[in-house]
């Protein structure tokens, strides 16, 4: 398993692997899938940015998974701060591929001097929330009640993780 940066040709299989999670599970609050169009769109966006969009891809270079950070919201206050997500095959989960990708993610943020990464995840995943809490993330909190998908409340559960200390800028 290799952890490369996302080529165009990558997409299709992102979007594939974003869709099937819209599709079956709670990692994305909604049931609309995406076009091939828009996540061509958000994987533009990002590298114009000169944000990460990360692959991880076996030794015939198939997409096992994908994973990325961007603006937690959009005031200039919180620019030290990034929202990640990560998306693993679910055929291919518990290998140590989620982990891989964040890792790599948390290192790409601290070169880019970022201060903290925050995940923002269903209260009932609790793989994420393991994967998190293992690579050093805390639960910040927990809000009940504030979204929900086939036909039940979930709560949002915020991990973040402190990459390394630092001054604050002076504005
Ligand atoms: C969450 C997710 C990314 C984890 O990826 P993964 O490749 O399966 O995780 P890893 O194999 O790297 O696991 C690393 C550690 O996380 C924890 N973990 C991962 N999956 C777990 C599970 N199902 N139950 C309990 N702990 C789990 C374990 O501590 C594990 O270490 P170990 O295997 O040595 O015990 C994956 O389950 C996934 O893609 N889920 C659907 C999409 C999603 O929910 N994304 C997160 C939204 S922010």
């Amino acid at each position: 398993m290799l952890i490369r940066n996302a080529e165009p040709r990558d997409v299709p299989a992102i979007l594939e692997r974003y869709n099937q999670a819209v599709r079956e599970t709670t990692a994305a609050w909604t049931n609309q899938e995406e076009t091939l169009d828009q996540r061509l769109s958000w994987y533009e966006g990002r590298v114009k940015e000169g944000l990460p969009v990360l692959v991880a891809v076996d030794h015939h270079d198939a997409v096992l998974g994908f994973a990325s950070f961007g603006p937690f919201r959009p005031r200039e206050g919180y620019r030290l701060t990034a929202e990640h997500s990560v998306y693993v095959d679910p055929a291919m989960q518990r290998r140590g591929i989620g982990r891989a990708l964040l890792e790599r993610l948390m290192e790409i943020a601290v070169g880019k001097s970022l201060h903290v990464l925050v995940g923002v995840i269903d209260g009932s995943n609790t793989a994420s929330i393991a994967l998190h809490e293992k690579l050093g993330f805390d639960v910040a909190g927990r809000l009940p009640e504030a979204g929900t998908k086939f036909g039940r409340w979930l709560d949002l559960v915020f991990v973040a993780k402190v990459l390394q200390p630092m001054q604050p800028p002076d504005a």
